[in-house]
């Protein structure tokens, strides 16, 4: 009458439970997303984003370093330019706000992390499509590759190490590691956004950066309800050269990040999005949830599904209460 397996027994103590820990979460294994915008005079803050603000360059720079001290193991900025146009020339101009901000980084961080940027081109359209339109208004896919493998060159000058082509388009690995090698840039390698959902929690992401658009991505971004096509793209990305590849947002799509674990060659990444952020901060603000201890389930969470790293705005922080 009384049970024959008491798996209680490994719970029974701290150092028990420690001892049979299945997940790791190491700072490392953390990369730190950063927002840096043209002309601001102070750091801004992002309403929807508590905790997350839009860099100064000297701001960034500050903050860069102290999340290394912390021991990210990456960090992955995000351009917030002055002006928009039709096909987001600040992307690929060397002076342009992203460019300009990797180069201060590489120079203030040498190899010390592992720099990365947001190859898209959403942040400076003035349509906030991540691709050049056609005549009728169309996200043409060809015409936006060209543009990436302009930005991607642009971003490896810049000192980047590693580049995030986050914008869906057919092609876009392929074309990019093409035109690195092409521009005897061979060592800069690309985080391929592989599988990335059109999903409604980058909402908060939108004010992070000034997005303009109107309308959705659904012609470019997975559904949620689809699973499969996720490995067909990662086959995709890994054919035509991806270093490592994504699957976002996170926590919605934790048997997709299982899924690419299973099956890809190279590193998995998942990226913990600004509306998954959010929520946990909202609820923690009102006193509905322990924050640090959601924090730490949601990253140990995403882990367990598989990623080998986790993008989160909590890297930095999470870092510090991990050393
Ligand atoms: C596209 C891009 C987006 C995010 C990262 N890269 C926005 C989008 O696809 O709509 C979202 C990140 C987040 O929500 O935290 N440049």
């Amino acid at each position: 009458m009384f049970p024959e397996q008491r798996p209680r027994r490994l719970r029974t103590t701290p150092a028990m439970r420690r001892l049979v820990g299945e997940t790791t979460l190491r700072p490392r294994q953390l990369i730190l997303p950063m927002f840096v915008a043209e002309g601001a005079e102070a750091p801004r803050p992002i309403s929807s984003m508590p905790g997350v603000v839009q860099h100064t360059r000297d701001s960034l720079r500050k903050a860069a370093v102290d999340a290394v001290r912390a021991g990210v193991g990456g960090l992955m900025l995000f351009g917030v330019p002055e002006k928009h146009d039709a096909i987001g020339s600040g992307a690929t101009d060397e002076n342009g706000i992203l460019n300009l901000a990797l180069r201060d980084l590489r120079a203030e961080l040498g190899d010390d992390t592992v720099l990365m940027a947001d190859t898209c081109l959403d942040e400076f359209t003035d349509h906030g499509h991540c691709g050049v339109l056609d005549a009728e208004g169309r996200v043409d896919n060809d015409a936006t590759l060209l543009r990436y493998a302009e930005m991607g060159v642009a971003q490896a000058r810049a000192g980047a190490h590693l580049l995030g082509p986050s914008g869906m388009m057919d092609g876009q690995v392929g074309v990019i590691r093409a035109a690195l090698d092409d521009a005897g840039l061979a060592d800069t390698g690309i985080l391929a956004y592989s599988a990335k959902y059109a999903s409604a929690f980058y909402g908060p992401f939108r004010e992070a950066v000034g997005s303009q658009l109107t309308g959705d991505r659904k012609t470019y971004q997975q559904d949620p309800g689809n699973a499969r096509e996720a490995l067909r793209e990662i086959e995709l990305d890994v054919a035509e050269g991806a270093d490592a590849i994504m699957v976002k947002p996170a926590l919605s799509y934790l048997d997709v990040v299982r899924a690419a674990a299973e099956v890809s060659p190279v590193p998995v990444a998942a990226y913990n999005i600004s509306g998954e952020y959010s929520m946990v901060e909202a609820a923690a603000a009102n006193g509905w949830i322990e924050r640090e201890r959601t924090i730490m389930e949601v990253l140990t969470s995403i882990r367990r599904a598989g990623a080998d790293m986790v993008l989160t705005y909590w890297a930095a922080e999470a870092a510090a209460w991990l050393d």
